[in-house]
């Protein structure tokens, strides 16, 4: 069996991602292991569960450091520590500088609740309600120095329903974003997903036939 991939997971808050991607990590054949956690927040209640669940939990406060770069400085320090190789965001919510970015170019993913390119940003359910899509969704990609940009590796995609409120469209959302997100790591960290001329090519047959009609009413084929 191929070694597994070291994987550092950022986080900033509850970790719910975090925790998704280290419960698929458990499987004997999942293609990469979560080796720490680190959080920019010391009180995120996901950190307290990475280290009880025996995860190296590192907090890199960003409020002791005077600025982006040596904050950046010390989390480097950390991942590098750990011996990590590739680095999966999870609501983390501090913007990072190019410097940082550049030393994890093609090694660094993130989860973003929206179908990008739509709906970078904060408040994406809100926007997407109010704009009355149909359907809306998340996106797992490669991060670049622009914020939630760079390519895309998996998204998945949910219907909005009249009367959706900002929260229960988040939270169907997010039961989708812990299916799709360690099936992205998984497809990085096997190398069937391959950046490629900033575009993610993947080496594996893909099921065709997936669709989703919203509103699903009435039809017949
Ligand atoms: C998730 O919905 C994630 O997609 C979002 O923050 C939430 C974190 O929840 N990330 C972003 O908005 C990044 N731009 P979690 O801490 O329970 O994983």
């Amino acid at each position: 069996m191929k070694p597994r991939r070291r994987v550092g997971v950022l986080i900033s808050g509850r970790g719910s991602n975090m925790m998704a991607l280290v419960e698929a990590a458990r499987a004997p054949d999942y293609p990469a292991e979560i080796v720490c956690v680190a959080s920019n927040r010391p009180a995120a209640a996901g950190l307290a569960w990475a280290h009880e669940q025996g995860i190296a939990a590192h907090a890199v406060d960003h409020k002791a450091y005077a600025t982006r770069e040596a904050f950046e400085e010390a989390l480097h320090a950390v991942l590098e520590g750990q011996g990590v190789e590739m680095v999966a965001c999870a609501g983390f919510m501090r913007l990072m500088t190019p410097g940082f970015v550049a030393r994890w170019a093609g090694r660094m993913i993130n989860i973003h609740p929206s179908l990008l390119p739509l709906y970078p940003g904060l408040h994406t359910h809100a926007r997407a309600i109010a704009d009355g899509v149909r359907i809306a969704g998340c996106t797992v990609h490669y991060v670049v120095a622009e914020m939630d940009a760079g390519p895309i590796i998996a998204q998945g995609a949910v219907p909005v329903i009249d009367g959706d409120t900002p929260d229960s469209l988040a939270d169907r959302i997010l039961h989708l974003e812990h299916v799709i997100y360690p099936r992205a790591l998984a497809l990085v960290a096997s190398g069937t997903a391959r950046l490629e001329n900033e575009r993610v090519n993947i080496l594996s047959d893909v099921n065709q036939s997936g669709r989703l009609i919203s509103p699903d009413v009435g039809g017949s084929s």
